[in-house]
């Protein structure tokens, strides 16, 4: 493989940048258990390049510089392609997640027109009514989980958007089933193909392959069903996809939809609701964050709801949700396979090497961010930062599809409990990165206390 060292004084370095000299096994259980120690920690020795290994996979460069961010993202799709391979066995071979090329540009467009910010905002008073359903059932008093009360909510308004009114007996199976997929997903080796198929019928795989299927099932019934009764007339992603595809004369199989369905529910629930989860913690970790929050609140909704037209002056809040991604972006890095050689922070790349756009060390690189490691919402107040510099939604041509939605919704449903909820961290409560799948969650499900709460 490649030789592995660094002369800073020349501009042509050979090989792959340095990286910790610890055996792979070891690289991949502190990968998966501390990611941001493990990162700071090459970050420390080896500067903003260095290489991780995981045994039987190629080599993992990650990058924490914006210029060299940039050359990766603008690269997408020449030089090099999605590293999301694993992700296959959850979302399906047709998801856009995995797609490339032509296909990945015809779905990216299709899903785009559906997804785009002005129509997912039509979904603001869904949200608001889930916010309000799932405040109502919290305790007065006594420490409850805010994460999963936030995939509560988020799970409901994605399967609104995507079917609609549709209810009965098959959202709830379905609703259900989704939650077991995403049980079984969320262990912390199952990225590595190997580690995943220890233990036969039992192995991670199995299950994975097992709860996939389940899901299939519900979707299948309601997929023949939408297209029996004809998507024309409804409203929802799921019909709008069909018919947009129909018109632009490529029909989408039914396995195709699926994937793409699934895909939108498990990437467009998850995330979201780590963000609030994690957004809800950091702003309660300083009482002058919440205290200006719901000042802000107090002037721009004057106790009414966050409808849509006031939500542009919701100022500070914006900037709280931006600060918490990122100091705490819920997917930490993005992966893109080289197939092409290519020069990136002066080093020659070949093909078959993954190069990591970090995520989580350049939104933290002192170099770019004064006081990095400081949560400061007013940061986001007195400077835009550049898309290099700043990108918990990833980049270049596979940027996230669903942001403008998850950057609502997560102003909505904040702006709710804030509104209506004096809330505390549970006591002796300090949030740690816990890896769920490829994202990282406050630990412990992020308990809190509820000390008041103002009826609707
Ligand atoms: C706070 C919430 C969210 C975060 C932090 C997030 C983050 C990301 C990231 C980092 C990527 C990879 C981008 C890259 O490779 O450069 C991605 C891709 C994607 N996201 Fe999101 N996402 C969020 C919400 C959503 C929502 C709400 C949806 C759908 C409704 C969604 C659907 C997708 C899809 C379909 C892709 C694949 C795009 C492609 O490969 O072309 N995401 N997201």
């Amino acid at each position: 493989m490649y030789h592995a060292q660094r002369n800073d004084r020349v501009a042509l370095p050979v090989g792959l940048p340095p990286g910790p000299k610890i055996p792979a096994l070891l690289q991949t259980l502190l990968i998966g258990f501390w990611p941001r120690r493990f990162q700071d920690y090459c970050a420390r020795h080896y500067g903003d390049c260095f290489t991780t290994w995981i045994p039987r996979l190629p080599p993992f460069v990650h990058f924490s510089n914006p210029e060299a961010i940039r050359t990766v993202f603008e690269a997408d799709g020449e030089k090099v392609h999605a590293a999301n391979r694993p992700l296959n066995l959850v979302l399906g071979e047709n998801s856009l997640l995995i797609l490339h090329g032509d296909r990945h540009a015809r779905d990216r467009h299709l899903l785009g027109a559906v997804l785009h910010g002005d129509r997912m905002r039509r979904y603001c008073e869904v949200m608001i009514a889930e916010a309000d359903r799932a405040i109502d059932g919290w305790p007065l008093g006594r420490p409850f989980q805010i994460h999963p009360e936030m995939q509560q909510i988020t799970l409901n308004v994605i399967m609104r958007a995507v079917f609609g009114d549709d209810a009965g007996p098959e959202m709830d199976e379905l609703r259900e089933r989704l939650r077991e997929l995403l049980a079984v997903a969320a262990g912390t080796v199952w990225m590595v193909p190997w580690l995943r198929t220890i233990g036969g019928r039992f192995s991670l795989l199995a299950r994975i392959r097992r709860a996939r299927r389940s899901v299939d099932e519900v979707l299948t019934e309601l997929l023949v069903r939408r297209r029996q009764n004809g998507a024309r007339g409804h409203d929802d992603v799921l019909s709008v996809l069909i018919e947009a595809a129909h018109e632009n004369g490529c029909d989408l199989s039914d396995q195709e939809l699926r994937d793409e369905m699934v895909t939108l529910l498990v990437a467009g629930h998850e995330t979201t609701a780590t963000a609030l989860a994690w957004t809800i913690t950091r702003v309660h970790e300083y009482a002058n964050v919440v205290a200006a929050a719901k000042k802000e609140l107090d002037e721009v909704l004057a106790g009414g709801e966050p409808e849509q037209s006031k939500l542009e002056s919701l100022r500070y809040l914006d900037a709280t949700i931006r600060e918490t991604l990122r100091l705490n972006p819920v997917v930490p890095d993005v992966g893109r396979l080289v197939s092409r050689p290519i020069r990136i922070g002066g080093y020659e790349l070949p093909a078959g090497v993954i190069v990591v756009p970090s995520i989580d060390l350049t939104h933290r690189n002192p170099q770019v961010w004064p006081e990095p490691e400081k949560f400061r919402p007013e940061r986001f107040l007195e400077s835009r930062p550049g898309p290099y510099e700043f990108f918990p939604f990833g980049g270049g041509i596979r940027r996230c599809i669903g942001m403008s939605f998850a950057l609502f919704e997560t102003k909505v449903v904040l702006a709710r409990v804030l509104s209506r909820c004096d809330l505390r961290l549970a006591p002796g409560y300090r949030p740690r990165m816990k890896r769920r799948g490829i994202t990282i969650a406050p630990s412990r499900g992020a308990p809190a206390v509820m000390d008041r709460c103002r009826a609707v």
